[in-house]
């Protein structure tokens, strides 16, 4: 029975490059998808960018631009990459378009018709300057467990600890240094703790869909379980209501009916998915939208909607997601298949060791995507187990399997149908192909894809890769081609491995389809499907000249890559990550995974606002300066920044000044750079000088803010 489906990707935000973490993902929806059209189903495969909500209103503000200019760039960008690493959506669409903002209306309309929208009072840090309701993200402060400064509002990095943010000793808001209050406002909230809700998610969460297949894996079923406690279990796995609006200035959908009210961006995120798919209908005109999205609609028509994410967002579309749908009356997930993080060489990416990997570096490297594409899918066994891009392995994978066994079958034998049989084929030999089949039928390649245990499918492959190289070897057509009389033998022999090479790439055409497309242009056959019984080439059958398939990795393309994204002012990775188990509320967990994600490491040569605002830059008066005895470069200066007594501070600045000349100026200065100890005695901070680009003596310029700054001042 061919299928309907409407499959998605998480929809990336708009504020970062595409890495290799994402693609892990991306890769395995694709793959699928172009499994499940082989097949024969029709599949509808969507994704859009996330494009709501401070980080991005406050990455456009520091780049000067609109939000909507900075996501129509990152746009552009986000799709590129897909499309370099072949997948393939039928579109990709925005949140921040009509449609989504007529279905986040509808949906939002419907809760409350359903009673289970309610308004609360909540009290929340606030920047007095900013003038803005600050995320958890965005503040930060020492630890109240450990006292490590500069940690975030919702978990310390260095000891692990989960709190609220008003536990953090002296919290500064990171967007503008002030010191944040606590203020009051109004806050719209999803009735999760509804009985009904905790009724529907209970039975939602442990059931299958109408194709008898389980909605979530074992893993993830297990972590509900976890979240949502047992039938007539009480008190903390209680679900918490969700608060679902943001104060404005916010990026994003403004609250019908409450001014100054947004949807908070994951009530309108997942909605994304149903914009793009009702924007990819209306420019198509075939697809009839309500037919997947209707609860009853959907169910009369046995459409599906399969959702493929990472685990970091399991809480939103396992509970949030599929309530939402429900009390909307809108159909629910068939299934979410949710994959792990990626590491690089068994660690966390890292941007000092060169492992955050962008899309665009890898392609701009040169680096063919297909590679990543097959190592990837022999490591994603369907499971939410993390990933592991071994670069030796990738290399030692992608060499041996697809270059050695696989473009080895061809290459071995397509010159000599070129050449000795102007590109006409004989008939295959009958037995091996039978062979061929009979393993093929033995084992579950496509069943694998299915289930999505690409490693399986590719192991299989691989052994009738090796069947058919066996085929090869046994035959010797290089030497058949020097002996006198064995023409018809040698033309058998390559026409047959020419056929059992075909069918090879039908099996790998999900995991490699720009590879398949090549060898279905060599073989001069038409786009190869997945449905039923597959017919040897024929006798007679003209194949066309054969050309270069695929290139080795070498290992200095993948140092290369590394160099490429090697930061070296990266701060080395986090010793201790927060420990999810932590968190005291479902609500708080969510949030916490949502930010460390919206805010995680980017590739992006720019520091972020936080890093900035760790500076502390302070207009300096120098009060005092002077010689010092046997240095020759440097100046010692007494600042006045405000404090009970001035801060010494050595400037290397001798050569371009006279320090007389320097007494009673205005400056800048960093003012908490740790102190340091120098021969001639304690340096308390930094002063800021211009330079020539080539530093040549004298080229220096000490700061001066505009008349009318006072010492003590803060410069941001
Ligand atoms: O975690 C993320 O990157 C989110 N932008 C994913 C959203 S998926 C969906 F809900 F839109
Ligand atoms: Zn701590």
């Amino acid at each position: 029975m061919s299928r309907k489906i409407l499959v998605t990707n998480a929809l990336p935000y708009a504020n970062g490059d595409i890495h290799l973490g994402h693609l892990v993902g991306y890769i395995q929806g694709d793959i699928w998808v172009r499994y499940q059209r082989m097949r024969g189903s029709t599949v509808h495969y969507v994704c859009a960018d996330d494009t709501h909500g401070t980080p991005i209103m406050l990455r456009a503000e520091k780049e000067g631009i609109t939000p909507e200019t900075l996501i129509g760039r990152v746009h552009g960008e986000h799709l590129r990459d897909f499309t370099d690493f072949g997948v393939a959506f039928d579109n990709y669409h925005s949140t921040h378009s009509p449609e989504n903002r007529a279905y986040a209306e509808e949906v939002y309309k419907r809760l409350t018709a359903a009673k289970l929208i309610e308004t609360r009072s909540i009290e929340q840090f606030y920047d007095p300057v900013k003038e803005m309701f600050l995320p958890d993200r965005f503040i930060k402060g020492e630890c109240p467990k450990c006292a490590a400064a500069d940690q975030y509002g919702d978990n310390c990095e260095v000891c692990g600890a989960a709190y609220a943010p008003t536990e953090l000793k002296n919290p500064y808001s990171a967007v503008s240094g002030a010191k944040p209050v606590l203020k009051t406002s109004e806050h719209f909230f999803f009735r999760l703790s509804d009985p009904r809700a905790v009724a529907f998610l209970r039975e939602w969460t442990r059931g299958t869909n109408a194709a008898g297949t389980r909605r979530l894996q074992a893993e993830a079923a297990n972590k509900m379980k976890e979240w949502l406690g047992e039938d007539g279990q009480e008190g903390e796995n209680t679900l918490s209501d969700w608060d679902i609006s943001r104060d404005a200035p916010y990026f994003g959908f403004e609250i019908p009916g409450a001014p100054g009210k947004y949807f908070y961006v994951w009530l309108d995120a997942p909605i994304g998915y149903l914009a793009s798919f009702r924007n990819l209908a209306d420019k198509r005109g075939d697809i009839v939208v309500d037919d997947f999205v209707d609860a009853a609609r959907a169910e009369a028509a046995g459409t599906e909607m399969v959702h493929f994410i990472g685990k970091d967002i399991l809480y939103f579309h396992a509970l949030f997601w599929p309530a939402m749908l429900q009390f909307a009356g809108l159909r629910t997930p068939s299934q979410l298949c949710v994959n792990g993080f990626l590491t690089v060489d068994g660690a966390k990416m890292s941007k000092s060791r060169g492992t955050f990997i962008t899309a665009r570096s890898y392609v701009t490297q040169g680096l063919n995507p297909e590679w990543l594409r097959y190592y990837f899918a022999t490591k994603s066994n369907g499971t939410m187990e993390d990933v592991d891009l071994n670069l030796d392995d990738l290399i030692a994978k992608v060499n041996s399997d697809l270059v050695g066994k696989y473009v080895n079958i061809a290459s071995r034998c397509a010159g000599f149908i070129t050449k000795r049989f102007d590109g006409k084929l004989a008939a295959s030999d009958a037995a091996a192909t039978a062979a061929f089949k009979a393993a093929h039928e033995a084992g579950t390649i496509a069943q694998a894809y299915e289930e999505r245990d690409y490693s399986r499918a590719l192991r299989e492959i691989m052994h009738l890769a090796d069947l058919a190289n066996q085929y090869v070897n046994d035959r010797k057509p290089w030497e058949l081609a020097k002996q006198e009389g064995r023409e018809a033998d040698l033309h058998v022999v390559c026409s047959t491995a020419l056929t059992l090479f075909r069918d090879l790439t039908l099996y790998l055409k999900p995991v490699l389809p720009a590879l398949a497309a090549k060898v279905e242009t060599f073989l001069a056959i038409a786009p190869l499907g997945w449905q039923g019984e597959w017919q040897p080439l024929q006798a007679g059958h003209v194949v066309n000249i054969y050309a270069h398939l695929m290139t080795r990795v070498e290992r200095k393309q993948i140092d290369a890559l590394l160099e490429a994204n090697r930061d070296s002012l990266a701060p080395a990775p986090a010793a201790a990550a927060a420990d999810a188990k932590a968190a005291t509320s479902q609500q708080r967990h969510a949030e916490k995974q949502q930010h460390a994600a919206q805010t995680a490491e980017t590739a992006s040569p720019h520091i972020s606002i936080d890093d900035f605002t760790k500076v502390d830059l302070r207009i300096a008066k120098i009060v005092a300066a002077e010689h010092v005895e046997g240095a020759d470069k440097l100046i010692r200066l007494q600042l006045d920044i405000g404090e009970d007594k001035p801060r010494q501070v050595f400037a290397g600045i001798k050569s371009a000044y006279d320090p007389a000349s320097l007494v009673g100026r205005m400056t800048v200065m960093v003012a908490n750079l740790a102190p340091r100890k120098m021969k001639f005695g304690l340096s308390e901070g930094m002063v800021l000088a211009a330079s020539d680009p080539d530093g040549k003596t004298g080229g220096l310029y000490v700061l001066s803010p505009d008349a009318g700054a006072t010492a003590g001042m803060r410069v941001k």
